[in-house]
């Protein structure tokens, strides 16, 4: 968003204070328990995932020629590499010899920043996927045609700082029905160069469903995190809006009335406000001051799943101390998902497998929670 829309978000988020309330849905919406349990409709899940172009992260993920990110959670291994000519590849990632994965860490530079080589007998391909060695090839490998020995090639596409993949090598997909608009909330937040500062993995007991419903709603920052976000944010007060099969949720910090007394012209929106955005299926971006986050949360089993926190900050940190202190703050945002939220939805999920028939609530005041499901729910029905 540009300065002008954050002040009118501003606006619209102080009236919510004042009136105390929250953007609400139509209706209540009830859904079945076996929506979290049952093992067919999980199997579909994964399905989707394979076949549903994926969020992977923001531009500067791998902001120059040579960086690749990988990441191994849709069912496809997928290397996503940043060419020469500014372009992306995305690409299977399993070598064409015995099948090991081209990469040891799951983001840095190619070799020379041009070529991946097998960690397991050394095949070497350039950027674009193709094989370009074969140690002891003349006695190992007479005969083989290394033309069609190449990565094999993914969909992938970056748009308004986004990159997205499609992890079925048989599939393609339109950028722009993905976003559904939702770049009109997304851009000028500086996605294409802020800086990764890494990535926290988080293995969870419970469903990838349960992991998501935690980000998309404020009503429950006053019980279950009294004393860390209900400091920060109002509970039960957000701006949702919809975006195709995505949304967006505005919410406003503590202090958002003192804006009152200040002239407009003069408004930092930012620091007064967070955004919550989601990327159907299984992304959240929280904007938040002068930073951003990504959480992405990957199916393993009906009662597995497993999430990736990552943080992009204004820009690389000066030096090891402030280095520390941004990993602090890293850790601490982590900490709070895994030690309030998680902790608590492990419950939820016993709670849920119990065999008690019964109905899980979602109120008008969780639109976004609705909206989560009730997408799934049309995706999976076609
Ligand atoms: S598996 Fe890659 S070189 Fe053997
Ligand atoms: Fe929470």
């Amino acid at each position: 968003m540009q300065q002008e829309q954050l002040v009118e978000e501003i606006k619209v988020l102080m009236d919510l204070v004042e009136r105390n309330t929250t953007s609400l849905a139509d209706e209540v919406m009830e859904i079945d328990v076996s929506e979290y349990t049952d093992p067919a409709l999980f199997d579909r899940e994964k399905e989707l995932i394979r076949n549903y172009p994926q969020f992977v992260g923001p531009s500067c993920i791998v902001p120059n020629p040579g960086d690749y990110f990988a990441f191994d959670d849709t069912g496809v291994p997928i290397l996503i590499v940043r060419r020469e000519d500014g372009g992306l590849n995305a690409l299977v990632n399993i070598c064409s010899h015995r099948g090991a994965p081209l990469n040891e860490c799951d983001h840095g530079q190619a070799k020379k920043g041009r070529m991946f080589t097998c960690p397991y007998h050394g095949w070497a391909y350039d950027l674009d996927g193709k094989l370009i060695g074969v140690p002891f090839a003349k006695d190992g490998f007479t005969g083989i045609d290394r033309d069609s020995l190449g990565l094999r090639h993914l969909d992938v596409q970056e748009k308004h700082g986004m990159i997205f993949v499609m992890p079925n090598p048989n599939r393609s997909f339109d950028i722009d029905e993905v976003l559904g608009g939702i770049q009109e909330r997304i851009q000028g937040f500086g996605f294409e160069d802020h800086y990764y500062l890494g990535a926290k993995k988080v293995f969870t007991d419970f469903s990838w469903k349960l992991n998501m419903d935690t980000f998309h709603e404020y009503y429950h920052f006053e019980f279950l995190h009294p004393e860390t976000i209900a400091q920060m944010a109002y509970s039960n007060v957000a701006h949702y809006k919809q975006y195709g099969r995505n949304h967006s949720m505005g919410s406003p910090t503590l202090e958002i009335n003192e804006l009152k007394k200040v002239p407009e012209e003069q408004w930092q929106p930012r620091e007064y406000s967070s955004y919550v955005n989601y990327i159907f299926p299984n992304t959240v971006i929280f904007i938040v001051n002068d930073h951003f986050q990504t959480w992405r949360v990957y199916p393993i089993a009906p009662d597995r799943s497993v999430v990736y926190h990552s943080m992009f900050l204004p820009h690389e940190p000066a030096n090891d101390e402030e280095r520390q202190e941004f990993e602090a703050y890293f850790q601490m945002i982590n900490d709070v998902a895994v030690t309030e939220d998680y902790s608590l939805v492990d419950k939820v999920h016993r709670g849920l497998q119990s065999g008690i028939d019964r109905k899980v609530l979602i109120g008008r005041n969780e639109p976004g929670v609705q909206n989560m499901h009730r997408q799934l729910n049309q995706v999976l029905a076609t």
